[in-house]
């Protein structure tokens, strides 16, 4: 038996803000087939893909795989009769920039779309500016306009603790944590939010309103990584783009993360993915450069310590690294 039948992606539901479905009739059984439940909705398919796919974050893989061992036997509860209210599924994500957040949130969402949480595998990402106005007046429709098109799947407001300004009375903020409020609260079943950011901010973003605190059931802290995981990851980011190491060219990598761990604006697989981007620049133009003659397969997929030593994180004397991708300039 199936209570909430999947919604295909390419025909989203609309969900009016005031509208509820009528509860679906429920069957009791005597007993319930977690066997069945775990095929039916095949749910360990992401909770191995969020294995394989992701380095480390040991604490909130095991931490997901809670969440979903209970969403799926409070399935079964309902089943055999063990009435139960949807449990509270609002969380906060908690770490520093870079640390998988982001990723890890569509895998929570495809989590709670196969157990039939939610109707779409959907993550509709914003920041304050999304939620807020400048004026009065423009506030409630901005937020109305994001929840309107998040229900249905995940609301992952990044760096939530931006909503609320403690020192202006006057900021808009608190009409947009207001909305929400409510509607975490009436949308309970259509809508999962994720608040995310760094932790002692949160920490105070929650501290401040407790309204919001006391309906996120579960805060999961994403911790850094050190340089033998930004290793393992950069060594995935290359494999899953056909690229490789030229030998001594991982030793190099390495001593490059050694370097940028401790610069400005280091943000852990972010900064991973932007400097493998630079090294394929680098290398890009080292072959183009190269002139005329055939390029091996081999050619192109290696990365030389050269395209790595190229980085101004090797030249003490330059700015640091920035990690917007902009190009670097002289090249084409
Ligand atoms: N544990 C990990 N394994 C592999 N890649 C990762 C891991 N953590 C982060 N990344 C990669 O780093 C980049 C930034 O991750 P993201 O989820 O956007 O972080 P955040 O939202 O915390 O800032 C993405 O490209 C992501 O794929
Ligand atoms: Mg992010």
């Amino acid at each position: 038996m199936r209570r909430t039948p999947p919604v295909s992606v390419s025909e989203p539901e609309e969900y009016d803000l005031d509208e509820h479905e009528a509860d679906p009739v429920v069957v009791v059984k005597d007993e319930a087939d977690l066997g069945a439940a775990l095929t039916e909705t095949n749910v360990m398919e992401v909770l191995d893909e969020l294995d394989r796919d992701l380095i480390a974050l040991k604490p909130v893989k095991t931490r997901i795989r809670e969440i979903a061992a209970l969403l799926l036997i409070d399935k079964l509860r309902v089943e055999v009769g063990l009435a139960s209210e949807r449990p509270s599924l609002h969380m906060s994500f908690t770490g520093n920039p870079g640390t998988g957040k982001t990723t890890v949130a569509m895998k929570m969402a495809e989590v709670l779309h196969r157990l039939g949480y939610i109707a779409e595998a959907r993550v509709v990402a914003v920041t304050r500016d999304d939620l807020v106005g400048q004026y009065v007046g423009h506030t409630a429709p901005k937020t109305k306009e994001v929840l309107r098109r998040a229900i249905g799947g995940v609301l992952f407001i990044d760096e939530a603790y931006y909503l609320y300004k403690a020192e202006n009375e006057r900021d808009y903020g608190g009409e947009a944590i207001e909305i929400l409020l409510q509607v975490m609260e009436a949308e309970r079943d259509n809508l999962v939010v994720i608040f995310a950011g760094y932790k002692d901010r949160m920490d105070d973003f929650f501290r401040s309103n407790p309204g919001l605190s006391s309906r996120v059931a579960h805060h999961i802290d994403f911790p850094d990584y050190d340089v033998d995981e930004l290793m393992a990851i950069a060594n995935l980011m290359m494999e899953h783009q056909n690229y490789k190491f030229a030998p001594g060219a991982e030793e190099t990598f390495r001593e490059y993360l050694d370097r940028r761990v401790t610069r400005p604006r280091f943000a852990h697989g972010r900064s991973v993915r932007n400097s493998i981007d630079r090294a394929r620049l680098r290398q890009a133009n080292r072959l183009f450069a190269d002139g005329t003659g055939t390029l091996t397969r081999e050619d192109l997929m290696t990365i030389t310590p050269d395209d790595i030593l190229k980085s101004s994180v090797f030249a003490e004397d330059r700015e640091p690294e920035d990690d917007a991708a902009a190009p670097a300039k002289g090249h084409f």
